[in-house]
């Protein structure tokens, strides 16, 4: 079976509930844009390249479905006025103001054409979204190509012939639309008989290591540990047979155009342990991710989310033996009355990066440390 987070066909779009996995596998039907926005918000879907198909095709099944004008203005400020809806549902993953820019670019050229009415800017919006979704497996295929490559090459462990690796949150089909990102590249050296071992961490708060990467690890039976996020320098500071980590690849929400990524909370962390341990660290991401406006990371805004994803876990009821999927529980792991913080990522600077893997081959910086992304475009 292959994991799949969207499901799409004309005028029809469901999203596997994330919230749910790993314990039930459930699918909610998307029917309009409002419904887009508040599975995002909430996380029901996520992941950046996720998150921007799904509010692309969620306006796409809308207009399938809809009795549309035959006046194209009112049809192109339809579109426009869903678009700049749908871009406020999380800011920090620049993969959906970027499908936001394309399809309302798409939309205005389609509405000045000779003859256009509604239909037509109907159809050139649905092709448009509907190849956002195609492009995206065949971009990560290619990411997850170079990234194992690159690791192969570039590590002593990969020259040798295994190499065990780490990776956080989680990158893989369940934040795009098929195959990952950074998980991509663990699947890709796994796939090249290259992989030793992959360690996943747990990813808190909202757990998208050991909730979702873990169920994918385990899908596909690749050998892999979780941990919890405090264990990972105690893990690379191991010279065991696995343990021997050889680099940390993760996704992007964001990469500015120096370098600087935002990804999720606790990947900062990681990069400095990679750096004193002389692991290699790696960000894969599509271009898409990558925002030349945006000129370093003191210019991305950071999501803070609500306090109770800190202080309240939830799942199905444990006796200590046996798991209850019948009873779903939330129980509070913190102190009642305590201030939280809970800013959704962190911005690791491009200085502790050593390679940024895209579709079309991996960036590194110059012999002055500095990264020239727009070579990729
Ligand atoms: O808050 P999330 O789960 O949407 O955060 C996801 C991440 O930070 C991913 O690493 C990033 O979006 C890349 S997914 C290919």
């Amino acid at each position: 079976m292959v994991l799949q987070a969207i499901k799409y066909s004309k005028g029809q779009l469901e999203i596997l509930d994330q919230l749910k996995l790993p314990h039930a596998e459930e699918y909610d039907h998307i029917y309009s844009s409002t419904d887009a926005w508040h599975a995002i918000k909430e996380m029901r879907t996520r992941g950046a390249p996720a998150i921007a198909i799904v509010a692309a095709l969620a306006l796409a099944v809308e207009l399938a479905n809809m009795k549309l004008p035959s006046i194209a203005e009112e049809v192109k400020i339809f579109i426009i006025e869903k678009l700049d809806y749908l871009v406020t549902s999380r800011p920090t993953a620049v993969n959906l103001a970027d499908a936001v820019r394309k399809l309302r670019k798409i939309t205005e050229q389609a509405a000045e054409k000779e003859g256009a009415n509604g239909e037509s800017i109907r159809e050139a919006y649905v092709a448009a979204a509907e190849k956002m979704l195609v492009d995206d497996v065949s971009d990560n295929e290619n990411i997850g190509r170079h990234g194992a490559d690159w690791v192969v090459k570039n590590t002593e462990a990969g020259k040798k012939g295994k190499v065990s690796m780490i990776t956080h949150c989680n990158t893989g089909s369940l934040a795009t639309a098929g195959y990952g990102t950074a998980l991509g590249v663990i699947r890709s050296l796994h796939a090249q008989n290259a992989l030793k071992h992959a360690f996943c961490t747990e990813t808190r708060p909202y757990n998208q290591g050991s909730r979702l990467t873990a169920f994918e690890l385990v899908h596909d039976q690749i050998p892999a540990t979780l941990v919890t996020d405090s264990m990972a320098a105690a893990l690379m500071q191991l010279k065991g047979e696995s343990e021997n980590i050889a680099g940390i690849v993760v996704g992007a929400d964001r990469v500015a155009a120096n370098g600087d990524t935002a990804n999720k909370i606790g990947t900062y962390s990681l990069a400095i342990l990679a750096k004193y341990h002389g692991v290699k660290f790696l960000v894969a991401a599509p271009r898409t991710t990558i925002d030349l406006s945006t000129k370093s990371g003191n210019d991305i805004i950071i999501e803070e989310r609500p306090g109770k994803e800190v202080t309240l876990v939830k799942g199905p009821r444990h006796d200590g033996v046996t798991l209850d999927l019948a009873v779903v529980e939330t129980v509070s792991i913190a102190a009642n009355g305590i201030g939280v913080w809970n800013p959704a990522f962190d911005v690791t600077p491009a200085e502790l990066i050593d390679g940024i893997i895209t579709e079309v081959g991996v960036v590194e910086k110059d012999s002055e440390g500095v990264f020239h992304l727009e070579k990729v475009f």
